[in-house]
């Protein structure tokens, strides 16, 4: 699989923003929409630890909050992570609205390990 140039630089560019003074870990997500537009998120911390939101969860919330339903990619990225993968957490949001996205994780030398999110939650709690 591919991925743009344009991905992996806007996800770099954005990881700058990422707000971890406690973890000190940086993750940034872009997220591929239907018509080809990207959405970034970084993480953002809380002194109030589990108030913390990771970067996939923002990236996809700020992509439906501006009217897009229909997603391809995930590219996700950490400097302090070696193929950084979504948490329990973000993978279940990501298979309310995405149950088909590929995930793609990347590692300090830009190479690439693609997973089908199916294939990372088997089972998402639905009702
Ligand atoms: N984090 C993410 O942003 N995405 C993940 O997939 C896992 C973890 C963030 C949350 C927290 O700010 C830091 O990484 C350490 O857990």
């Amino acid at each position: 699989m591919k991925i743009s140039k344009l991905l992996v630089k806007r996800v770099k560019k954005i990881l700058n923003y990422a707000y971890a003074p406690y973890s000190k870990i940086q993750v940034g997500a872009g997220l591929i929409c239907e018509g080809g537009k990207i959405y970034t998120g970084i993480n953002i911390e809380n002194s109030s630890y589990s108030l913390t939101v990771c970067a996939e969860r923002v990236a996809l919330f700020k992509a439906l909050s501006e009217g897009e339903r229909k997603f391809l990619l995930l590219l996700i990225y950490s400097p302090q992570i070696e193929f950084i993968l979504p948490c329990g957490a973000c993978l279940q949001v990501l298979s309310e609205f995405a149950p088909e996205l590929i995930i793609a994780t990347m590692n300090k030398n830009e190479e690439f390990r693609f997973y089908p999110l199916k294939s990372l939650i088997k089972k998402p709690f639905r009702f």
